[in-house]
C-alpha cells in the first residue's frame, strides 16, 4: 500500500465526506467564478492540512470528530487554496499541481479576486456557524502568512537574510497554517484544553520541516507539479543558500550576492549558483535542520497513548520530509 493510503486509512470516511463539503463550500452564483473553482477542485493537492485536522481530532477524542472539525478542515483548505492562488501571482509562477496556475490561465486580475473570494468564503463558513474560537486560530494564521510573505520580500530586497530570519519567515508564511490545522483539530473536539497549545507547537514544528523540504525541491530537477529553480530568480534566499553564504570566502560571497542581485534572470548564472550551493554542503545542511524539526515534532507525540491516529500522525511527520511532491 502507498504510504499516503496508509496514512489516510483511519480517516478515510472523514476525508471522503470532507471532499464533498469542500466542493460545496466554494459554490457561487457567478458562472465565471464557478468555472474557475471547478478547475481548482478538480486539481486537488495533497490535502495534508485537512488530514492533520482529522488525525489530531480523532487522536484526542477517541476516534470521534464533530461538525466543527469538518468546517475547520474546509476553512483551512479554502484559505490554503486562496494563498496558493495569490502566491503564484506574487511569485509569477505559471504552474501548480501539474497544471497551469490560475494567473497563467486567467491573468493576475482574476487570480487576485479568486483568492479574495476563497478567503472570504472560508471566513464566512466559520462566522455563519459561530465557530469563533476556530475563526480566531485561523485569522491569526492568515495575518502571519501575509506578514511572512512580506518579510520575505523585504529580505529579498536587502539581501541580508540570516538563518534566524529565514526561520522567522517560514514559521510565519507556512508553519503557522499547519500549526493552525493541528490546534484547530484539537479545539474542534476539546476546546479550552491544554492539548490545543501542544498540538499547535506540534504543527509548527512539522510546518518548519515542510517548508525546508519545499525549498529543497526548488534546488532539484524532479517533476513536482510546479516550477523548480525559481526561488533564486525571484531573489528568494532559502536555507541551502544562506548556509553557503555564511560558510564561504569573502570573494565567493560577493559573487553569490551579485548573482542573486544583478543576474537572477540569467539562467546560466542561476545554474552556477545552484551548483555552487550543492557542492558546498548547502543541501546537506538544510536536510539536517529539517530532520531536527522532524524529530522535535515526533517527540511531542511520545506522551499520547498508541492509536491508529497517532500512528498515522507519525507517518505524516515522516511523509513531510520523504514526499516526492
Ligand atoms: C504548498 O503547499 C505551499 C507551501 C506552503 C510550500 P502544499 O505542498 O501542501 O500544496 P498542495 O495543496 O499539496 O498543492
Ligand atoms: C510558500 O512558499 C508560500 C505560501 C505560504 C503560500 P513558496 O512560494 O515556496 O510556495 P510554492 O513553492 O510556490 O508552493
Ligand atoms: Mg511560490
Ligand atoms: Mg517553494
Amino acid at each position: 500500500m502507498k504510504i499516503t493510503e496508509q496514512i489516510k486509512q483511519p480517516i478515510a470516511y472523514e476525508m471522503e465526506l470532507f471532499e464533498q463539503k469542500f466542493r460545496l463550500s466554494m459554490a457561487s452564483k457567478v458562472a465565471l467564478l464557478n468555472r474557475i473553482t471547478h478547475y481548482i477542485v478538480n486539481r486537488k493537492g495533497k490535502q495534508m492540512r485537512p488530514m492533520f485536522v482529522f488525525l489530531v481530532a480523532k487522536m484526542l477524542n477517541n476516534g470521534e470528530v464533530s461538525e466543527r472539525t469538518y468546517r475547520g478542515a474546509s476553512v483551512i483548505e479554502l484559505i490554503h487554496t486562496a494563498t496558493l492562488v495569490h502566491d503564484d501571482v506574487v511569485d509569477d509562477s505559471n504552474r501548480r499541481r501539474g497544471f497551469f496556475s490560475i494567473n497563467a490561465l486567467w491573468k493576475n486580475k482574476i487570480a487576485v479576486l479568486i483568492g479574495d473570494y476563497l478567503l472570504s468564503k472560508g471566513l464566512l463558513l466559520s462566522i455563519d456557524n459561530n465557530d469563533f474560537d476556530l475563526l480566531k486560530i485561523i485569522s491569526v494564521a492568515v495575518r502571519e502568512m501575509s506578514e511572512g510573505e512580506l518579510l520575505q520580500i523585504e529580505k529579498a530586497r536587502q539581501l541580508d537574510i540570516t538563518e534566524d530570519i529565514y526561520y522567522d519567515i517560514i514559521r510565519q508564511k507556512t508553519a503557522t497554517l499547519i500549526a493552525a490545522c493541528c490546534s484547530l483539530g484539537a479545539a474542534s473536539v476539546k476546546p479550552n484544553s491544554s492539548e490545543v497549545e501542544t498540538m499547535r507547537k506540534f504543527g509548527e514544528l512539522i510546518g518548519m520541516a515542510f517548508q525546508i523540504k519545499d525549498d529543497l525541491f526548488d534546488y532539484g530537477e524532479e517533476k513536482i507539479g510546479k516550477p523548480t529553480g525559481i526561488d533564486i530568480k525571484e531573489q528568494k534566499m532559502t536555507l541551502p543558500l544562506i548556509y553557503v553564504l555564511n560558510n564561504c570566502t569573502k570573494k565567493e560571497k560577493s559573487w553569490l550576492i551579485n548573482s542573486v542581485k544583478n543576474h537572477n534572470k540569467d539562467k546560466i548564472r542561476v545554474k552556477e549558483v545552484i551548483t555552487f550551493v550543492k557542492s558546498n554542503g548547502g543541501l546537506d545542511y538544510a536536510i539536517s535542520k529539517m530532520k531536527d524539526f522532524q524529530q522535535e515534532a515526533l517527540n511531542l507525540l511520545h506522551n499520547y497513548p498508541e492509536s491508529p491516529y497517532k500512528a498515522s500522525l507519525q507517518l505524516m511527520v515522516n511523509y513531510v520530509i520523504d514526499r516526492k511532491k
